[in-house]
Protein backbone atom coordinates (compact mmCIF):
# COMPACT_ATOMS: atom_id res chain seq x y z
CA UNK A 1 0.00 0.00 0.00
CA UNK A 2 1.32 3.17 -0.77
CA UNK A 3 0.97 6.23 1.35
CA UNK A 4 -0.99 7.26 -0.97
CA UNK A 5 -3.63 5.08 -0.84
CA UNK A 6 -3.32 4.93 2.98
CA UNK A 7 -4.96 8.07 2.91
CA UNK A 8 -7.18 7.18 0.84
CA UNK A 9 -8.83 4.49 2.62
CA UNK A 10 -8.46 6.12 6.20
CA UNK A 11 -11.01 8.78 4.77
CA UNK A 12 -14.37 7.26 5.49
CA UNK A 13 -13.03 5.54 8.36
CA UNK A 14 -12.32 8.83 9.96
CA UNK A 15 -15.82 10.07 9.23
CA UNK A 16 -17.50 7.16 10.40
CA UNK A 17 -15.17 7.86 13.54
CA UNK A 18 -15.93 11.53 13.55
CA UNK A 19 -19.83 10.55 13.16
CA UNK A 20 -19.61 8.17 16.70
CA UNK A 21 -18.45 10.89 18.38
CA UNK A 22 -20.75 13.10 17.62
CA UNK A 23 -23.16 10.31 19.00
CA UNK A 24 -21.06 9.64 22.52
CA UNK A 25 -20.95 13.46 23.11
CA UNK A 26 -24.77 13.92 22.75
CA UNK A 27 -24.83 10.87 25.01
CA UNK A 28 -22.33 11.90 27.70
CA UNK A 29 -24.87 15.03 28.80
CA UNK A 30 -28.69 15.28 30.00
CA UNK A 31 -30.62 17.85 28.30
CA UNK A 32 -32.84 17.69 31.27
CA UNK A 33 -30.83 18.61 33.71
CA UNK A 34 -27.07 20.07 35.22
CA UNK A 35 -27.33 18.10 38.18
CA UNK A 36 -26.89 14.53 36.33
CA UNK A 37 -23.16 12.97 36.66
CA UNK A 38 -21.70 12.24 33.19
CA UNK A 39 -21.34 8.68 33.02
CA UNK A 40 -18.48 8.79 30.27
CA UNK A 41 -14.84 10.10 32.03
CA UNK A 42 -13.11 10.03 29.03
CA UNK A 43 -12.91 8.89 25.53
CA UNK A 44 -9.45 7.94 23.25
CA UNK A 45 -9.49 7.11 20.18
CA UNK A 46 -7.78 6.45 16.94
CA UNK A 47 -7.15 5.29 13.25
CA UNK A 48 -4.78 2.44 12.66
CA UNK A 49 -1.48 3.41 11.35
CA UNK A 50 -0.52 2.33 8.11
CA UNK A 51 2.60 -0.39 9.54
CA UNK A 52 0.15 -1.22 12.29
CA UNK A 53 -2.20 -1.73 9.31
CA UNK A 54 0.21 -4.09 7.18
CA UNK A 55 1.60 -5.74 9.81
CA UNK A 56 -1.81 -6.70 11.16
CA UNK A 57 -2.44 -8.19 7.93
CA UNK A 58 0.72 -9.95 7.56
CA UNK A 59 -0.06 -11.64 11.09
CA UNK A 60 -3.41 -13.16 9.21
CA UNK A 61 -1.34 -13.93 6.48
CA UNK A 62 -2.93 -11.56 3.98
CA UNK A 63 -0.86 -9.11 1.73
CA UNK A 64 -1.00 -5.48 2.61
CA UNK A 65 -3.29 -4.19 0.08
CA UNK A 66 -5.50 -1.63 -0.31
CA UNK A 67 -8.43 -3.89 -0.64
CA UNK A 68 -7.20 -6.49 1.66
CA UNK A 69 -7.81 -3.85 4.74
CA UNK A 70 -10.65 -3.05 3.75
CA UNK A 71 -12.01 -6.31 3.82
CA UNK A 72 -10.47 -7.95 6.79
CA UNK A 73 -9.81 -5.14 9.30
CA UNK A 74 -12.41 -4.02 11.22
CA UNK A 75 -10.32 -1.73 13.39
CA UNK A 76 -9.18 0.93 11.29
CA UNK A 77 -10.91 2.87 13.40
CA UNK A 78 -11.04 2.64 16.89
CA UNK A 79 -12.85 3.92 20.24
CA UNK A 80 -12.45 3.57 23.38
CA UNK A 81 -14.64 4.99 25.82
CA UNK A 82 -13.95 5.43 30.03
CA UNK A 83 -16.49 5.33 31.96
CA UNK A 84 -16.79 5.50 36.11
CA UNK A 85 -19.06 2.18 37.07
CA UNK A 86 -20.31 -1.13 35.24
CA UNK A 87 -23.68 0.73 35.63
CA UNK A 88 -22.56 3.70 33.01
CA UNK A 89 -20.83 1.04 29.92
CA UNK A 90 -24.41 -0.85 30.47
CA UNK A 91 -26.63 1.72 30.13
CA UNK A 92 -23.99 3.57 27.16
CA UNK A 93 -24.43 -0.11 25.31
CA UNK A 94 -27.66 -0.66 25.82
CA UNK A 95 -28.42 3.36 24.18
CA UNK A 96 -26.06 2.05 21.18
CA UNK A 97 -27.34 -0.84 20.55
CA UNK A 98 -30.70 0.79 20.57
CA UNK A 99 -29.69 3.54 18.13
CA UNK A 100 -31.77 1.91 14.83
CA UNK A 101 -29.44 3.32 12.37
CA UNK A 102 -26.13 1.52 13.58
CA UNK A 103 -25.51 -2.11 12.69
CA UNK A 104 -23.87 -3.99 15.27
CA UNK A 105 -21.15 -6.34 13.56
CA UNK A 106 -19.64 -8.06 16.24
CA UNK A 107 -20.01 -7.78 20.08
CA UNK A 108 -17.76 -9.25 22.74
CA UNK A 109 -18.84 -9.18 26.43
CA UNK A 110 -15.02 -10.01 28.52
CA UNK A 111 -16.97 -7.90 31.40
CA UNK A 112 -19.64 -10.80 32.06
CA UNK A 113 -17.08 -13.60 30.67
CA UNK A 114 -13.52 -12.03 31.47
CA UNK A 115 -10.74 -13.36 29.32
CA UNK A 116 -8.46 -15.89 30.96
CA UNK A 117 -5.88 -13.65 32.05
CA UNK A 118 -8.22 -11.11 33.85
CA UNK A 119 -8.98 -8.93 30.90
CA UNK A 120 -12.34 -7.00 31.15
CA UNK A 121 -13.76 -4.89 28.66
CA UNK A 122 -16.83 -5.12 26.53
CA UNK A 123 -16.20 -4.66 22.66
CA UNK A 124 -18.40 -4.16 19.76
CA UNK A 125 -18.03 -3.46 16.28
CA UNK A 126 -20.67 -0.97 14.90
CA UNK A 127 -21.83 -0.46 11.17
CA UNK A 128 -21.65 3.35 11.01
CA UNK A 129 -24.03 4.55 7.85
CA UNK A 130 -21.26 7.46 6.00
CA UNK A 131 -23.84 9.43 3.97
CA UNK A 132 -21.91 10.73 1.14
CA UNK A 133 -23.46 12.73 -2.00
CA UNK A 134 -23.11 9.56 -4.56
CA UNK A 135 -24.08 6.94 -2.15
CA UNK A 136 -24.69 5.46 1.90
CA UNK A 137 -21.98 3.08 3.04
CA UNK A 138 -21.23 1.31 6.16
CA UNK A 139 -18.09 2.03 8.29
CA UNK A 140 -17.13 -0.41 10.93
CA UNK A 141 -15.74 1.49 14.24
CA UNK A 142 -13.95 -0.54 17.11
CA UNK A 143 -15.68 0.64 20.30
CA UNK A 144 -14.44 -0.71 23.72
CA UNK A 145 -16.54 0.13 26.56
CA UNK A 146 -14.61 0.07 29.96
CA UNK A 147 -14.67 1.28 33.83
CA UNK A 148 -11.68 3.48 34.88
CA UNK A 149 -10.60 0.22 36.79
CA UNK A 150 -10.47 -1.74 33.81
CA UNK A 151 -8.59 0.50 31.87
CA UNK A 152 -5.74 0.95 34.64
CA UNK A 153 -5.40 -3.12 34.55
CA UNK A 154 -5.58 -3.10 30.67
CA UNK A 155 -3.39 -0.57 30.00
CA UNK A 156 -0.83 -1.87 32.86
CA UNK A 157 -1.12 -4.95 31.84
CA UNK A 158 -0.26 -4.06 27.91
CA UNK A 159 2.51 -2.19 29.23
CA UNK A 160 4.73 -4.69 31.44
CA UNK A 161 3.66 -7.58 29.16
CA UNK A 162 4.45 -6.09 25.82
CA UNK A 163 6.83 -8.30 25.54
CA UNK A 164 4.63 -11.65 24.47
CA UNK A 165 6.51 -13.94 25.85
CA UNK A 166 5.98 -12.30 29.63
CA UNK A 167 2.69 -12.84 28.96
CA UNK A 168 2.96 -17.30 29.65
CA UNK A 169 5.07 -16.59 32.63
CA UNK A 170 2.72 -18.13 35.57
CA UNK A 171 4.00 -15.81 38.44
CA UNK A 172 2.92 -13.27 36.04
CA UNK A 173 -0.32 -14.28 35.00
CA UNK A 174 -1.29 -15.04 38.49
CA UNK A 175 -0.26 -12.05 39.93
CA UNK A 176 -2.31 -10.15 37.15
CA UNK A 177 -5.25 -12.38 37.60
CA UNK A 178 -5.28 -11.49 41.52
CA UNK A 179 -5.01 -7.52 40.55
CA UNK A 180 -7.90 -7.94 38.04
CA UNK A 181 -9.90 -9.36 41.35
CA UNK A 182 -8.91 -6.57 43.62
CA UNK A 183 -9.56 -4.02 41.47
CA UNK A 184 -13.12 -5.58 40.28
CA UNK A 185 -13.68 -5.44 44.26
CA UNK A 186 -12.55 -1.65 44.40
CA UNK A 187 -15.08 -0.96 41.82
CA UNK A 188 -18.07 -2.59 43.48
CA UNK A 189 -17.32 -0.49 46.95
CA UNK A 190 -16.98 2.85 44.74
CA UNK A 191 -20.44 1.55 43.14
CA UNK A 192 -21.71 0.90 46.28
CA UNK A 193 -20.84 4.35 47.64
CA UNK A 194 -22.31 5.80 44.65
CA UNK A 195 -25.49 4.30 45.21
CA UNK A 196 -25.75 5.35 48.74
CA UNK A 197 -24.87 9.08 47.23
CA UNK A 198 -27.68 8.99 44.81
CA UNK A 199 -30.44 7.73 47.47
CA UNK A 200 -28.98 10.33 49.73
CA UNK A 201 -29.46 13.28 47.14
CA UNK A 202 -33.14 11.50 46.10
CA UNK A 203 -34.03 11.76 49.86
CA UNK A 204 -32.93 15.70 49.65
CA UNK A 205 -30.04 15.56 52.30
CA UNK A 206 -27.27 15.54 49.91
P1 LIG B 1 -7.20 -8.34 17.69
O1 LIG B 1 -6.68 -9.21 16.60
O2 LIG B 1 -6.13 -7.76 18.57
O3 LIG B 1 -8.12 -7.28 17.16
O4 LIG B 1 -8.08 -9.26 18.65
P2 LIG B 1 -9.49 -9.94 18.36
O5 LIG B 1 -9.90 -9.74 16.96
O6 LIG B 1 -9.45 -11.33 18.92
O7 LIG B 1 -10.51 -9.03 19.21
P3 LIG B 1 -10.66 -8.76 20.76
O8 LIG B 1 -12.03 -8.14 20.86
O9 LIG B 1 -10.39 -9.95 21.62
O10 LIG B 1 -9.54 -7.68 21.09
C1 LIG B 1 -9.48 -6.45 20.44
C2 LIG B 1 -8.68 -5.44 21.24
O11 LIG B 1 -9.00 -5.51 22.63
C3 LIG B 1 -7.19 -5.58 21.22
O12 LIG B 1 -6.63 -5.01 20.07
C4 LIG B 1 -6.80 -4.84 22.51
O13 LIG B 1 -6.88 -3.43 22.33
C5 LIG B 1 -7.90 -5.24 23.45
N1 LIG B 1 -7.55 -6.45 24.21
C6 LIG B 1 -8.04 -7.70 24.02
N2 LIG B 1 -7.51 -8.57 24.88
C7 LIG B 1 -6.64 -7.87 25.66
C8 LIG B 1 -5.77 -8.22 26.76
O14 LIG B 1 -5.68 -9.38 27.19
N3 LIG B 1 -5.03 -7.22 27.31
C9 LIG B 1 -5.11 -5.94 26.87
N4 LIG B 1 -4.34 -5.02 27.48
N5 LIG B 1 -5.91 -5.57 25.84
C10 LIG B 1 -6.66 -6.52 25.23
MG1 LIG C 1 -9.90 -6.70 16.71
Amino acid sequence: MTNEQYYELIVPYQDALNLLMARLDVLNHSIYSTDVPKPIHNIQFRIKKKQSIENKLERKGMNGSFTAAKENLRDIAGIRVICYFVRDVEQLVDNLKGQRDLIVIQERNYIKTPKSNGYRSYHIILGIPVYYMERTEYYPVEVQIRTISMDFWASMEHRVCYKQERRGKQEIQAMLKQYAELLGEMEKGFERLNNEEIERFADGKG
